[in-house]
């Protein structure tokens, strides 16, 4: 019968030393593959006697799992080394000025983030940020999403791997889950928007798996629907800079708000070319409403004391429609042409009493 421990310091040396990804791929089909020799050896047991069989099987499980194990141990470690290689080819040195005539840009997203964070400021609200991976809670259950709503398919989730107790972490849908938190953890009154990226299993023209939005959120004990519609109203005008813009509030649903809305702005689609601020046609840009008794309750808050409005919208698609981007995957095909285009200058910080980036 072979001797196994020799077996095993072989094949074990071979894998140690094996110079690349390739070549110790190349043993472990020589020793594990459908013909290699560990394989070829399981498949005489059959022809052993009972006993024999049961003793040399063992060992030679034993074998194949210290192979294997030596196996993956060179892989990491070669990986590890490719990872090395890669960054000391692609290394930057970060202090060195910066090329005469080459200035960077800022990213469209980032820009616009940085003016709708520059107009909410100065209405006096702050700036929450929470995780892109969430829980169910925080994603779903405590803005009153239950386990069989359907609005959980209207979000194609991404799910992570499943946890020992059976839970399962989310990327988030939407922003929405910074408003339970901060209303979890500060007291009203509350005044704040959370900007951030966002994640849904969507991908077209007009749709990509991850995404931006800002969400907002007021908390006290006297907002009521007229104070949303201003707020909204002047963001809206501040954000396009069009003083007399349109909007109208359209009846909708959302399970955390009650009662809910669309906000649209007013265009003009005529002669094919989208004028905002014109014409008599309408384009939807965000969604909103009242808090929910529920979600306010789920979060700790009494109902019957406190009241307050929360908005959700977009990043991208009010980029898009401010500085006239047609496709939303360019934003992140980190072409330098694009961005050289479409992105901003780093002293082109936005404020509302400097002038907002037109
Ligand atoms: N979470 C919604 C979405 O992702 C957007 C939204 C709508 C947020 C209404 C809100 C709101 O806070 O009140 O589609």
């Amino acid at each position: 019968m072979q001797n196994l421990t020799e077996l095993e310091t072989k094949w074990k040396g071979a894998a140690e030393t094996a110079g690349s990804v390739d070549a110790l791929e190349a043993i472990r089909v020589e020793a594990l593959g459908k013909k290699g020799e560990i394989t070829g050896l399981m498949k005489t047991l059959g022809t052993l006697a009972p006993e024999e069989r049961k003793s040399f099987g063992q060992q030679l499980n034993l074998v194949k799992d210290a192979v294997t194990a030596a196996i993956e141990t060179r892989k990491a470690a070669l990986g590890d080394a490719a990872i090395e290689a890669r960054l000391a080819t692609e290394k930057l040195d970060m202090t060195l000025p910066a090329r005469p005539g080459e200035v960077g840009r800022i990213h469209p997203i980032s820009q616009t983030i940085d003016e709708i964070i520059a107009i909410f400021g100065e209405m006096g609200f702050g700036v929450r940020e929470g995780s892109d991976i969430e829980d169910d809670f925080h994603n779903f259950e405590a803005l009153n999403i239950p386990k069989d709503h359907p609005a959980r398919q209207m979000q194609d989730t991404f799910y992570l791997p499943q946890k020992p107790d059976g839970s399962q972490m989310v990327l988030r849908t939407h922003t929405s889950p910074v408003q339970i938190r901060t209303m979890q953890s500060e007291q009203p009154p509350l005044r704040v928007i959370c900007p951030g990226r966002t994640y849904r299993v969507d991908s077209d023209m007009t749709h990509s798996p991850m995404f931006h939005q800002v969400e907002g959120l007021v908390i006290d004990e006297k907002t009521h629907m007229g104070h949303l519609k201003g707020c909204l109203q002047d963001f809206c005008r501040a954000f396009f800079g069009i003083d007399d813009l349109k909007l109208r509030f359209r009846p909708s649903y959302f399970p955390f708000t009650e009662p809910s809305a669309e906000v649209d702005i007013g265009c003009d689609r005529s002669g094919g070319e989208l004028k905002l601020g014109q014409g008599n046609d309408w384009l939807e840009i965000l969604g909103c409403g009242m808090v929910h008794p529920k979600v306010l309750k789920n979060c700790g808050l009494d109902p019957e004391k406190y009241q307050g409005f929360a908005f959700g919208m977009g990043i991208e698609r009010i980029a898009m429609l401010k500085y006239g981007i047609p496709d939303l995957r360019t934003f992140y095909d980190a072409d330098l042409r694009w961005l050289k285009h479409y992105g901003f200058l780093p002293l082109d910080v936005p404020s509302v009493v400097g002038g907002l980036t037109r």
